[in-house]
């Protein structure tokens, strides 16, 4: 374990013993869990007061717990016997820790199970069709049977048509004999194989687009959906977030989590599109800093979850201390991409005011380490200070990381998007849509940043009249005023869409982390723009005391407040910080590298909307003005660490030329004595001035 993460874990162990309200973050829970919502989680059916019977947990407050144990905090029932789908064919599983960010060793852990007597195409609900994708078998052999591999064994002949290489040569590569030739197959009969994908298929079947191409991966991407929706409920209803996430083993490969917060709570019409239709959210549409953004997290998570266990997402919600609280059980049907209402039902749910609390059993892997659950939360903790944050991990002590601030970070505005971002096809569709009478109204109404004045400019340069009807110019000039508006001079887009978390935050959650080091910096740019999208980006480092000297700088990556636990070597900010001159900070790099050397760098860039790579959001997209702000804000961090070192290798240098002058000195007053046969006091006084001159001539 390095430095940092042992001091992380000591500092950890350390606040066990702190009281509450300390300000300490990360100290155990065992004697404080129960009481974190009250009994925090005692949800029981109204009408099924009788659970135990049902073989279900039973209901009633949550009793103090030994360390790490479970609280009996729920009554569910163990699934759906008749709605849900058999939970005997599971999907293939790709176990196994990535190698790398983001390339798991699929190819070397065998296949656990398989969906009994299906064809590798076949497409069901449990995933057996991404054998095709997943299995380097699979691949094997649609190779071998394309001959593409030994030559086709067909030819196009000259007049266009196929004809039978019947000849084809034994041992070119494996390719089949042709036996006889194959027929042809009309449009029409392709025609009727064409048909729609719903996104949901589509992403079963990619579900590593989604973060969930292995089982330890899954178990991070579940929590991290569930504690960004959480985090981002709570803060745009203004309460301060207090979470509690549960992983409890259920055997060997199969978890159940589940994710609590104070929030806002979801209205009961919402529940089952929120958690059972793939895009659907509130966020997709906006301009403001959110965590979520896509609309897919969480549903993708009850997809995962339904697809390895074939159990529902457990959704219980209570909007206003008074109303009743509501459970669901929810399964996506992927076919339609649209939600299966399995149980809706009335509970009890005592101490919790309002809130959402998420339930998912999932295939999955729970480990400790860099990408872990457990690194997310503690990173989690450190981008949101004024999170208070209860986690039990299926073994050992549960830890609560308290606030470090009280307050909540500064509310994000929803903003309008710049013209300057606007592309030709989004503008004609605005135009389209818009209800504005004309096309002056247009511009300024659904812009930020366009005066009237500035849009009766536009439209001049354009050649468009101001009352002329935004469908028409939609249909004949459109382009037109696309050329215009890239050639306006118009104000940069406002900022207060963004939140950033502040040099000063970022400095005292750096410290906290990483208690133990020399030297801590942090840089906010201002905001900046790409695309019309306004962006700002953050920066912190931590240099020495007892970080590893002779190993690569740790790399901690942010967006939007939420820790980028996979991919680094795709995303942006490693791009930028291996494209800095480490050597001009009189740090070791070699070129195209991470920099050696004892540092700790945080790197957080909060946007209205961050360019991820892919839908699993895990690393960001290398936009030049991205990585030229990314770029500008480690250089300062990077200048004022060069003067530490640099003052630091002074001080050392002044402390040897000291040290030679006391040691040799005196000798040389010695030997003046005797060759001038001077007295003790004579002899005192050169040594003294001889000092006084090295003295000051060295400037020490
Ligand atoms: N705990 C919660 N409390 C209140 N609302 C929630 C909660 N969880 C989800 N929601 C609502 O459900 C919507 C869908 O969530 P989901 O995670 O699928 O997408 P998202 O957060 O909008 O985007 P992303 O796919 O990037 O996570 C959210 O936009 C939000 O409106
Ligand atoms: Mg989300």
């Amino acid at each position: 374990m390095n430095p940092a993460a042992t001091a992380r874990a000591k500092k950890k162990s350390t606040q066990g013993s702190a009281s509450a309200g300390t300000g300490k973050r990360g100290r155990r829970a065992s004697e404080t869990q129960s009481d974190l919502f009250g009994s925090d989680a005692s949800l029981a059916p109204l009408d099924e007061p009788t659970a135990a019977k049902a073989g279900t947990r039973a209901a009633g407050p949550r009793k103090s717990k030994s360390a790490g144990g479970r609280s009996g905090a729920d009554v569910r029932e163990e699934g759906p016997t008749t709605a849900g789908p058999p939970t005997t064919a599971g999907p293939p599983t790709t176990a196994g820790s990535p190698t790398r960010a983001g390339s798991p060793t699929a190819a070397k852990h065998p296949r656990r199970r398989r969906a009994g007597g299906k064809g590798h195409g076949t497409e069901d609900l449990f995933g057996s069709s991404t054998e095709e994708a997943e299995s380097p078998s699979a691949s094997h052999v649609a190779d071998a049977g394309s001959g593409s591999a030994g030559g086709d064994p067909y030819d196009s002949g000259s007049d266009g048509r196929l004809e039978v290489a019947t000849d084809a040569p034994a041992g070119n590569g494996g390719g089949r004999r042709a036996s006889k030739p194959r027929a042809r197959v009309d449009a029409g009969t392709m025609a009727k194989k064409q048909r729609e994908i719903s996104v949901s298929e589509f992403f079963s079947k990619n579900r590593h687009l989604l973060g969930f191409d292995n089982p330890a991966k899954a178990l991070l991407t579940s929590i991290k959906e569930a504690v960004d929706n959480s985090l981002d409920a709570c803060e745009e209803a203004n309460i301060l977030p207090e979470l509690v996430v549960e992983i409890e083993q259920k055997a060997e490969d199969r978890f159940r989590i589940s994710i609590q917060d104070n929030g806002p709570g979801i209205v009961k019409a919402q529940v089952p599109r929120i958690f059972g239709q793939l895009l659907y959210g509130s966020k997709f549409h906006r301009l403001r800093q959110s965590r979520g953004q896509q609309g897919i997290g969480i549903s993708a998570a009850g997809m995962y979850g339904q697809l390895t266990t074939g159990k529902p997402l457990v959704i219980t919600s209570r909007i206003k201390k008074g109303k009743p609280a509501h459970q669901f059980e929810i399964q996506i049907d992927t076919k339609k991409n649209a939600p299966t209402v399995i149980a809706d039902r009335e509970v009890e749910w005592a101490g919790v005011d309002h809130g959402t609390r998420v339930e998912l059993e999932l295939e999955a892997t729970y480990r400790k380490g860099p990408r872990s659950v457990d690194a997310y939360l503690e990173q989690t903790a450190l981008a949101n200070p004024h999170v208070r944050l209860l986690y039990a991990p299926p073994k050992g002590e549960s830890v609560v990381y308290e606030r470090a601030a009280r307050e909540l970070p500064v509310e994000p505005k929803e903003i309008q998007p710049h013209p300057h971002g606007v592309e030709l096809g989004v503008l004609i569709k605005m135009l389209q849509e818009t209800r504005t009478r004309n096309v002056k109204a247009f511009l300024s109404a659904e812009f930020s940043r366009v005066s009237p004045k500035v849009a009766s400019e536009i439209l001049t340069a354009a050649g468009i009249k101001e009352n002329a009807r935004a469908a028409t110019v939609a249909k004949n000039d459109a382009e037109k005023l696309f050329r215009a508006i890239g050639k306006a001079k118009i104000m940069a887009p406002p900022t207060n869409c963004l939140s950033p978390i502040g040099e000063e935050m970022l400095l005292a959650s750096l410290k906290h982390t990483v208690p133990l080091a020399a030297f801590y910096t942090a840089n906010t740019r201002s905001p900046s723009v790409y695309r019309g999208n306004p962006f700002q980006v953050e920066v912190a480092l931590a240099f020495g005391g007892n970080l590893p000297g002779d190993e690569p700088m740790q790399l901690y990556r942010f967006a939007n407040r939420v820790p980028l636990m996979y991919q680094q070597g795709a995303c942006a900010t490693n791009k930028a910080v291996i494209d800095t001159a480490w050597r001009n900070y009189n740090v070791q790099q070699s070129r195209g590298s991470t920099p050696i050397g004892p540092i700790v760098l945080l790197v957080h860039i909060a946007s209205v909307w961050v360019p991820f790579t892919s839908e699993s959001k895990e690393a960001i997209a290398h936009y030049p003005e991205i990585l030229k702000e990314i770029k500008l804000a480690v250089q300062d961090c990077g200048r004022k660490l060069s003067m530490f070192i640099r003052r630091g290798l002074r001080e050392r240098d002044a402390e040897r030329k000291r040290s030679y002058i006391e040691k040799y000195i005196p000798h040389i007053g010695i030997a003046l004595r005797e060759i001038l046969a001077l007295g003790d006091k004579q002899e005192q006084k050169i040594v003294e001035t001889l000092k006084d001159t090295l003295e000051k001539s060295r400037k020490l």
